[in-house]
């Protein structure tokens, strides 16, 4: 319209427009803006490099995935899930990997990911053996926080290791790799479990490897996923007990020399404690690693905290109001 013409030259000749370059535009980006560092990160179908914004020269954490070889694998479904979680969990300030943004170009898809600066858990408590128990605590505590947020927005993990958890530039933990997440159906609490496993101990060691990326990793996987591949926020209880087995006896509970024979022992709860295993963290271990999931400590809290995991005396002194704002413990 005649107004509009007449209002345009008026307000520019207030301002130059900025020069492009000096204020991100909020267009969909490119692989083009960013630069590419080095591998910190590898997956089945995927691969997460360091890479810096060439506009803020900030760093962030960028995974890739090739989309051929997606459709090969046919793993699009996880791709998409993970997005889902990933921006479901976007307004949570803490306890999770960020997505900024996605973007795409003929060959590869691109998730731009806050960079957790130290890594995973895993080298820590392979370095120095074991954790103190108030650094382990500590851990734990926060795990607990981030399983609470996940678990209310109906989101189960089913893959959490040291691996998965990754600590910031302060040492917070934050839950990386959603590619193996279940969102639960609002409406429907416990959705329809799928159909059984496949009996594995036929299948070439190639395609058991390829089943078990639906149920994640062997010495981590909870005995429901193992047998009926049931979808139950009970399966990350089970992982974290595991965890914090392993932060406080420098190993996981169930090793076998090979994925079959480690199965063997989670379905006959077949593990067992080091002599000097703290009797609080035994007990509360005890009561997360129960094979009826229903049985789990924490299944059967009402609202969105695990009150009764909480309540533990194995976390006696832990502020849980204020945990996430406090500098972790150093761990030595
Ligand atoms: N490895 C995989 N994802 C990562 C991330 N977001 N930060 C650091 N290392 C990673």
């Amino acid at each position: 319209s005649p107004a509009k013409m007449q209002a345009r030259p008026a307000a520019a000749a207030l301002s130059p427009p900025p020069v492009s370059t000096t204020i991100p535009n909020k267009s969909k980006r490119t692989a083009q803006d960013y630069i590419f560092g080095k591998v910190i990160g590898d997956g089945c179908y995927s691969t997460v490099f360091l890479a810096k914004d060439i506009h803020t020269g900030k760093e962030y954490a960028i995974k890739v995935c090739e989309k051929r070889h997606i459709i090969k694998e046919k793993k699009g479904e996880y791709i998409k899930r993970e997005k889902e979680a990933l921006n479901m969990l976007s307004n949570v300030p803490k306890g999770f990997v960020r997505l900024y943004c996605t973007f795409q170009d003929a060959e590869r898809l691109y998730f731009v990911l806050s960079y957790a600066k130290n890594g995973e858990l895993l080298p820590y408590i392979n370095k120095v053996g074991s954790f103190e128990l108030d650094v382990a605590k500590y851990y734990a505590a926060e795990l607990v926080l981030a399983l609470e947020k996940m678990h209310s927005k109906g989101i189960i993990h089913r893959d959490l290791k040291p691996e998965n958890i990754l600590l910031d530039e302060n040492m917070h933990l934050q839950i990386a790799d959603f590619g193996t997440v279940k969102i639960l159906d609002p409406e429907v609490i416990r959705t329809i479990p799928e159909a059984n496993i496949e009996d594995n101990s036929q299948s070439t060691e190639r395609e058991r490897r390829r089943n078990m990326s639906f149920v994640g990793t062997a010495q981590y996987v909870s005995p429901e996923l193992l047998r009926h591949r049931e979808d139950t926020r009970a399966s990350d209880l089970w992982a974290l007990g595991c965890i914090i087995y392993q932060m406080i006896s420098g190993l996981p509970p169930f090793r076998g020399p090979n994925e079959f024979l480690t199965f063997q022992k989670i379905l006959k709860l077949d593990y067992e404690f080091p002599e000097g295993f703290p009797a609080d963290a035994k007990d509360l271990v005890e009561k997360l690693l129960i094979l009826d999931h229903t049985k789990r400590l924490g299944v059967e809290d009402k609202g969105e905290t695990y009150e009764s995991i909480r309540k533990h005396p194995f976390f006696n002194g832990i502020d849980w109001d204020t945990v996430l704002e406090q500098s972790p413990p150093t761990i030595n």
